[in-house]
């Protein structure tokens, strides 16, 4: 048995209170999903900025309409302290998913961001700090902290200078929450999450991640582009094995895995070359006896490497393992297969 199975069979029967902030995306409404399922009493937070209603209707027919009753939800805005200290009244665990995503948004619009990432994790910080019940933060860290360090694989003590705006604004969120530890004794755990993908991954917009591009694009028969050789490679990691170590973090009881961040990935890299196929090969087979089948764009088409872009990048996750007890579960092939009938939907 994984620490993740006991620890869901634990849940089934204790329940406890959690915020998720930016629960109307995709990370959060993943977490929403899992909580209720597991009988967890829910709030969540959003200001709908990149998220969507249509993710939290998706979870209310995914859970029984009891589940359902278990959540309420918060329409606020996380640069506004106050409704972050509504958020945070009665809550034990908090997952502060809510930020703006994405390094070009961020290079186009380095206020926007740092408004959100940075004083609005300061604004959640201060409530959860001030909140009576709350006993631990978890929040979404990122991997682009590791800038432009070249050793692979990552470990998290050995970081770079950071390449983007956003990437200033996680590695600022790591620095706040390790001097509220030490200040005010607030416990932390921030997750590096390397690439995340999955259903209610936003497929439109002009930040949208590669893995979402390339499902909707190539349904729709739409040229795929490859930025440089194809041989950039990533370490893609399922959602579920992102919420596998919120969950883990929020409960886990060891002196030693608190106020500390942690990397989130499967440990492996794929080529953008070998994800093209995987994706190809995996619709054709989701499509089977539908017509539309025909219309998969074939082969990408390769265009000039993207200034700035990592060539390779790839986890370690032996302290997450060894801390935390987690253990992924879903390689990039199954994440895609699981992922792909919501897309073609
Ligand atoms: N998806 C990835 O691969 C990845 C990688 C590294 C880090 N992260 C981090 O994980 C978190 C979740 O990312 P995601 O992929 O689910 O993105 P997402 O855009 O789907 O979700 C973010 C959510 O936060 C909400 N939000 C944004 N600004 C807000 C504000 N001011 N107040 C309240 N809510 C606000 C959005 O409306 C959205 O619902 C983010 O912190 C992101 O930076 C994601």
């Amino acid at each position: 048995m994984t620490a993740y199975t006991q620890l869901q069979s634990r849940l089934q029967s204790e329940s406890y209170t959690w915020l998720i902030t930016g629960v109307a995306g995709f990370i959060g409404s993943n977490l929403l999903e899992t909580l209720l399922k597991l009988h967890q009493r829910v709030q969540g937070l959003d200001n709908f900025a990149t998220g969507h209603q249509c993710n939290l209707d998706e979870v209310q027919s995914l859970v029984t309409p009891s589940q359902w009753t278990n959540f309420s939800f918060i329409n606020g805005d996380i640069r506004n302290l106050s409704d972050c200290q509504k958020a945070c009244e009665g809550v034990e665990y908090v997952l502060h998913q809510a930020a703006l995503g994405s390094v070009p948004r961020s290079v186009a619009d380095p206020i926007a961001s740092s408004a959100t990432n940075i004083n609005g994790f300061l604004n959640m910080l201060v409530a959860a700090r001030d909140a009576k019940k709350v006993k631990r933060f978890v929040y979404a860290a990122s991997s682009s902290t590791y800038g432009d360090h070249p050793v692979l694989p990552k470990v998290e003590n050995k970081i770079g200078n950071p390449l983007s705006p956003y990437a200033v604004t996680k590695y600022v969120n790591e620095l706040y929450a390790d001097v509220f530890g030490k200040t005010y004794g607030l416990q932390s755990i921030g997750l590096r999450y390397f690439n995340v993908f999955g259903p209610r991954q936003d497929p439109d917009g002009a930040y949208t991640a590669v893995i979402p591009k390339w499902i909707s694009s190539m349904l729709k028969g739409e040229p795929i582009y490859i930025n440089g050789d194809g041989e950039t490679s990533r370490d893609f990691c399922f959602v579920d094995n992102a919420v596998q170590a919120n969950l883990l973090a929020a409960m886990a009881d060891n002196f030693e895995a608190v106020n500390q961040v942690y990397n989130v990935a499967v440990g492996d890299r794929t080529t953008l070359n070998k994800l093209f196929h995987i994706i190809h090969d995996t619709l054709h087979n989701t499509l089977i006896a539908n017509e539309s089948r025909q219309f998969i764009t074939k082969s990408p088409t390769y265009r000039e490497f993207r200034e700035g872009d990592v060539r390779h990048s790839q986890a370690d996750i032996g302290k997450a393992k060894r801390l935390l007890g987690y253990a992924p579960n879903h390689c990039i092939e199954l994440g895609i297969e699981l992922a792909a009938p919501w897309y073609v939907r």
